[in-house]
């Protein structure tokens, strides 16, 4: 059990020599309710930016990802101190890292207050079903499962929020119609997992109707990332800031929306 939680820990408080000690740190952490970002696909990208951005307005963040040697490199890039983050090894097709996340999480102390769900990949190449498969595999059943390994752990934070980081390519009132205005694009996994992602944003969100958890999807526009290429309009720092502020709606925000740049966004 140690064993398992131990890259965890490992980097949480890289200076501190005892466990215990490693552990109380987080649970005094805990106390002065500083609150904690979960944010997957965290080593590049919009997820990336999002750290910086939950980093510099004092949140904690844990930076999920594949791989643990480029988390530990942006998180120290970011926190070179470490005593803000932490890093996971997350990938969203893996249900079994899945499913021990809030067990990793409760044996560090820490508790999370948003889960960020940015993974995501954009299949171009190769046989279109295979693409679809891994899309909706990726986008959105990792994305559903961690929600819902995560909801019990959520829920013992006073203002829980999720946010699905979708696209505008996975809106019907964008996309579908010879008038709407991305009605000329068509890439079949990535704009499929996208407008399942959002019908399971809204599934959730009724799902946690009665409880203080807000879940709502966004799009943070076109944005210079490895996914968007370097000719779209945004920058991935401005993309992060539509992520930043699903994350911090004030209780009583409405819940199961999808929300964009300029604002709320049709399905
Ligand atoms: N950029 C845009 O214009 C744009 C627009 C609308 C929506 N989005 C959405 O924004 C999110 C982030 O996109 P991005 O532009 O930052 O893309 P990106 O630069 O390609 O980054 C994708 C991130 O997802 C991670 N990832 C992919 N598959 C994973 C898996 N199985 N498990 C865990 N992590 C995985 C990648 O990790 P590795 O490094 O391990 O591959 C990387 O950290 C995506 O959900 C995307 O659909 C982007």
């Amino acid at each position: 059990m140690f064993k398992k939680h131990a890259k965890l820990l490992r980097v949480c408080c890289p200076r501190d020599s005892s466990l215990l000690t490693k552990i109380s740190q987080r649970k005094n952490h805990l106390t002065f309710m500083e609150k904690t970002a979960l944010i997957t696909g965290a080593n590049r990208g919009l997820g990336l930016e999002a750290a910086r951005l939950f980093l510099e307005n004092g949140y904690r963040v844990v930076f999920a990802g594949r791989s643990l040697a480029a988390l530990e490199n942006v998180r120290r890039s970011l926190d070179p101190e470490g005593t803000k983050s932490s890093i996971l090894e997350l990938d969203m097709t893996s249900s079994s890292q899945i499913q021990s996340t809030p067990e990793q999480l409760e044996a560090a102390g820490i508790q999370i207050d948003v889960l960020v769900n940015n993974a995501g990949i954009f299949p171009r190449d190769g046989d279109p079903v295979d693409g679809l498969s891994l899309a909706l595999h990726t986008n959105v059943t990792g994305a559903v499962a961690l929600t819902l390994a995560l909801s019990s752990h959520l829920l013992k934070a006073l203002q829980p929020r999720v946010v699905m980081v979708s696209s505008k390519l996975g809106s019907f009132g964008r996309c579908a119609g010879s008038d709407a205005p991305l009605a000329e694009k068509s890439f079949l996994a990535y704009q499929t997992s996208k407008a399942a992602l959002n019908m399971a944003t809204v599934c959730l969100a009724k799902q946690f109707a009665a409880t203080p958890l807000i879940i709502n999807a966004i799009s943070p526009g076109w944005c210079r990332t490895d996914m968007g290429g370097d000719d779209a309009p945004r920058s991935a720092s401005e993309g992060a800031k539509v992520i930043f502020q699903a994350a911090t709606l004030p209780a009583g925000s409405p819940s199961g929306t999808f929300i964009g740049e300029d604002g709320i966004l049709p399905w």
